[in-house]
């Protein structure tokens, strides 16, 4: 729809997580005129849920070396090791200015040192934290008050549509849908030439996440179709512990934090034996997709719903003082964990692919920048190591905001332009990390490789999904496409979204009208591209790696498999 109102910007943040919020900060104080859209209020994201904390080293004996080492293995052989090492390099420094941004992480009462816990993959304790286990919303809080401070200007209740380009195929800006913000209301548009999408994750995809209602994978819709390369889409995170409130339960489930595990909670079955020893020389603190695996398979074997995670040995005290959100959240649902065990089950968590960028965010569309776990930096690879993802929102936030201040202080946006595809291509040239893009001939090699772009091409345009689509296709992907996959039932998850459009559009062509434009019903329809590309990726990956998990190919095949799978909606909507 055409926009019915405009203001302008240098720079406009799509989302108001960690990533984006920072983003906003460091631009504004370069001196760069930000406009910050958000779904929904500016702390209704992802951030605010986090729990464990943020990871990085900041304690005696760790080194950014170690945190290095133990976020290349959680990645399974597809993280690009410059992007982590910028991560972990840049993060301890990164947290230190979060900190004097007004953030109050948990310190030690007499040394001021700031307490440290251990999470799945850790081998150290790295992990700062707030609140006990609130740390998300204490980064929430203080990004939000400094951003009300310096007089950002923020637009709430704004679900982002499309990139708007020039002429030469530049970001130009955006069109928003508006809900109820007086005289920005409506269908608008924020004109800057440079956009910062940090519109989280789409865990809701699935029918049981952690993930807020917002999460709805708009960014990366958004950036499919602007023409933006998408990667890695088909590493879908599990977190292993999240609270089981029976099989029907759907949307936002209340997670139960690694940091339980990192302070020594027990995963164990219906009879207590402790299944995760013996998997894995770190047991219940192994990375989260083995110990995501150990649970499905003991569930399989016990013919369970769930596991449980028994932490009685903490104490009230403990609990109290450490955990006490988590402990809120279970005896809201009747399960006190001080004299009971929590019974837990995987659920969706978190997108480690994403919009693709190089080291300072670019995308490959100029002017488009991604950041948080909408991007996919290269730091994740098949698998994220818990609590790097707060550590990447800022971390990477502060090297767009550098890189955009740059372009405008230099006048030389086409400057910035050009650094874009050659930054992004320079990402995949390391020897071990092949990149494949549907119809560039890198496709597996054997007689059915296929390397069109129809292979793992996103679907045609598509006309916009009533809003009940949304529980469709979680129904869909949660039994297609979820924690265990196959060829078979990734087939017959593509099949199922397929009829989804096909239905939306035989009834556009019999009554000549879609359904109604809202934020529902584009939410439903960003859901279902995302899903679409997501099922089309996980069913070309034939293999296992990481969080990718296929029954029906259950080797890591490092000799055909080390490779990305890159996605690109062609003009045509193909
Ligand atoms: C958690 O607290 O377990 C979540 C940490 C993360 O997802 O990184």
């Amino acid at each position: 729809p055409a926009p019915g109102w405009a203001i302008e910007a240098d720079v406009v943040v799509v989302g108001s997580g960690v990533a984006g919020l920072t983003v906003a900060l460091r631009c504004a104080a370069a001196g760069a005129r930000v406009t910050v859209v958000t779904k929904a209020r500016l702390d209704d994201g992802s951030t605010r849920w986090a729990q464990g904390g943020i990871a990085a080293a900041l304690g005696e004996g760790d080194t950014p070396e170690q945190h290095l080492d133990d976020t290349l293995v959680a990645g399974a052989g597809l993280c690009d090791e410059r992007a982590v090492r910028t991560l972990v390099t840049e993060g301890p420094d990164a947290v230190r200015r979060l900190i004097a941004t007004g953030a109050r992480f948990d310190a030690d009462d007499d040394t001021g040192e700031i307490l440290l816990t251990r999470e799945g993959g850790h081998h150290r304790r790295r992990i700062a934290h707030a609140g006990g286990d609130a740390t998300g919303a204490e980064i929430s809080r203080a990004l939000v008050e400094a951003v009300r401070a310096a007089g950002i200007d923020t637009v709430e209740n704004a679900l982002v549509l499309d990139l708007l380009k020039d002429g030469a195929g530049r970001t130009a800006g955006v069109t928003l849908h508006v809900m109820g913000e007086g005289r920005r209301d409506g269908v608008g548009a924020v004109r800057a030439g440079a956009v910062v999408l940090a519109t989280g994750g789409m865990g809701q995809i699935f029918s049981a996440t952690t993930n807020p209602a917002v999460s709805t994978g708009d960014g990366v819709a958004l950036a499919l179709r602007a023409g933006a390369e998408v990667s890695d889409l088909e590493f879908v995170q599990f977190h292993p512990t999240v609270l089981w409130l029976g099989p029907e339960a759907e949307g936002q489930q209340p997670l139960v934090s690694e940091a339980v595990r990192g302070e020594g909670a027990h995963l164990v079955d219906a009879d207590g034996v402790r299944f995760m020893r013996g998997q894995h020389e770190l047991a219940e603190l192994a990375p989260r997709d083995i110990v995501a695996k150990g649970i499905m398979r003991r569930m399989r074997e016990r013919g369970a719903e769930h596991m449980y995670l028994d932490a009685r040995h903490f104490g009230a005290e403990m609990w109290e003082r450490r955990f006490p959100t988590i402990l809120a959240a279970c005896r809201t649902h009747g399960i006190d964990p001080v004299t009971e065990p929590i019974p837990v089950a995987p659920a969706a968590h978190y997108a480690s692919g994403g919009v693709r960028t190089d080291l300072r965010g670019r995308t490959t569309v100029p002017g488009l920048y991604a950041c948080g776990e909408v991007a996919c930096t290269g730091v994740h690879g098949a698998n994220r190591l818990a609590s790097n993802s707060l550590l990447e929102g800022l971390v990477f936030a502060e090297r767009i905001a550098e890189d955009i201040t740059e372009g405008i202080a230099e006048g030389v946006t086409e400057g910035i332009t050009e650094g874009i595809a050659a930054g992004a291509a320079e990402r995949t040239e390391g020897p071990d990390e092949r990149t494949e893009r549907p119809g560039e001939g890198t496709g597996p090699s054997g007689p059915d490789a296929t390397d069109t772009p129809d292979a793992l091409g996103a679907p045609a345009g598509a006309p916009l999904l009533a809003s009940e689509a949304r529980y469709e296709i979680q129904h869909i992907m949660t039994h297609g496409a979820g924690v265990l996959r196959s060829a078979e039932s990734l087939a017959r998850a593509a099949d199922r979204l397929d009829r989804v459009h096909d239905d939306a559009a035989a009834q556009l062509r019999r009554d000549g009208k879609t359904a109604e434009p809202g934020v529902e019903t584009w939410e439903a329809t960003n859901l279902h591209l995302v899903a679409r590309v997501l099922v089309a990726a996980a069913l070309r990956r034939e293999e296992t790696r990481g969080c990718h998990w296929r029954e029906d190919r259950p080797e890591r095949d490092d000799a055909v498999w080390r490779r990305h799978l890159l996605v690109i909606l062609r003009a045509d909507g193909a």
